[in-house]
């Protein structure tokens, strides 16, 4: 009898404890963090259209964006494999070795400004550096126009997506239309959001805690909104500088963007959801653990020695990001024609 009571209180205090806390978490992380909406249907208050979306999927996937006529968009941000290329620092045009790791596209569409130093506004113009870049795509604007204009199916494809504009095929479109495609790059239901969204079973106890470590200790400070971070822009080692191997003296991050002395080595704080998929981790690319990435936010971002169950609890509960990944059709591309530039070497 003794033992079944020590039992039923035990599994009482047990269920006590972890309900009341799971709503008590599970209120505070849904303010933080909401959940990812499943479709995005505007983009800077304009319906996203599937004329325009399968346009920049075609563009996404077309090598002949660049010169060489090797390198999409999908090279360095591979939708299969999380919407990164999962090396230290991209590899771009004549194999030249670029500055940074590639951030994932996926969720790209709740950022507040692209790139680890915000300096493009939007996708729209986010999606016109990469082709132009000398180390990724090395086109111009007027070679790619070319390019697409030289393909009859590429002209229909561009007048459905702009039924309206009377010279549809611009570069401006281009961006456009990839831009609609990656809005559609999005990835809800993860654990974490099953578990917002009044899943108790979601989350394991050690994940649980994780959350809450994330929130307690301050990570939440500068990765926070649904897509955990990605909102606004903060030193890399506002406690203590990390080793010039992970924070590279020449990259000055924001400050190359603002030039005001208080942006030196200021970066947007990353976005977490489908982290486990992205490695290596930093601008820099070079760290692969990410218990090692937690460990250095600890002391770079917070100033703390973090004692390692509160690392593995993070690191699980990190785990937990992982949406489901849009499934995504390899388009069929326009067949060149004589009129379609060479690759370019
Ligand atoms: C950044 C999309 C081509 C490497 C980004 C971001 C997006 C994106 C949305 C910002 C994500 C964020 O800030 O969270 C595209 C599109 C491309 C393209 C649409 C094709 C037009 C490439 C290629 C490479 C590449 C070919 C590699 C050679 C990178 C790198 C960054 C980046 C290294 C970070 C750069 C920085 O912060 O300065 N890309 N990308 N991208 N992409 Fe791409
Ligand atoms: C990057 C986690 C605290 C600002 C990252 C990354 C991870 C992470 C995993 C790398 C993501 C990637 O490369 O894709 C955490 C955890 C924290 C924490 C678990 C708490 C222990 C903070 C705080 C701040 C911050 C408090 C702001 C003061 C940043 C910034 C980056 C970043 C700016 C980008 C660094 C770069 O330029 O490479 N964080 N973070 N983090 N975090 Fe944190």
């Amino acid at each position: 009898r003794l033992g079944v009571w020590f039992l039923g209180v035990g599994t009482g205090v047990l269920l006590a404890a972890s309900g009341a806390s799971a709503d008590e978490l599970r209120d505070q992380a849904k303010d933080l963090f909401p959940p990812v909406p499943a479709k995005v249907a505007h983009v800077r208050g304009q319906p996203v259209t599937s004329g325009q979306i399968d346009l920049g999927r075609m563009l996404f996937f077309d090598p002949r964006l660049s010169a060489s006529h090797v390198i999409s968009c999908n090279t360095c941000h591979n939708v299969g494999t999380g919407g990164a290329d999962n090396v230290p620092t991209s590899i771009g045009h004549a194999w030249q070795q670029g500055p940074r790791n590639s951030p994932t596209v996926l969720n790209s569409v709740f950022n507040v400004a692209q790139f680890w130093d915000g300096r493009a506004a939007d996708l729209r113009e986010q999606a016109k550096g990469p082709v132009q870049a000398g180390v990724e795509m090395a086109n111009t604007p007027d070679r790619v126009v070319a390019t697409l204009k030289s393909m009859p199916a590429y002209e229909a494809a561009f007048e459905k997506a702009f039924p309206d504009a009377p010279d549809a095929v611009t570069f401006d479109n281009m961006a456009l239309a990839i831009e609609a495609f990656e809005t559609t790059l999005v990835t809800p239901n993860s654990r974490y959001d099953q578990f917002v969204q009044g899943d108790d079973h979601a989350l394991n106890q050690e994940e649980r805690r994780g959350l809450q470590v994330f929130i307690d200790s301050g990570c939440s400070g500068c990765h926070y909104s649904s897509n955990f971070g990605g909102q606004d822009y903060f030193p890399f080692g506002v406690v203590e500088k990390p080793g010039a191997e992970i924070l590279p003296e020449k990259d000055k991050g924001r400050f190359s963007v603002t030039q005001t002395a208080t942006d030196e080595y200021v970066f947007r704080a990353a976005p977490l959801r489908n982290v486990e998929l992205t490695a290596p981790y930093f601008h820099s690319g070079q760290v692969w653990d990410l218990k090692q990435a937690v460990g250095v936010m600890a002391t770079a971002q917070l100033g703390t020695e973090m004692p390692e169950g509160d690392i593995d609890a993070i690191v699980a509960f990190l785990k937990t990001l992982t949406g489901e990944r849009p499934e995504i059709d390899y388009p069929v591309l326009p067949v060149s024609t004589e009129a379609t530039p060479k690759p370019d070497f």
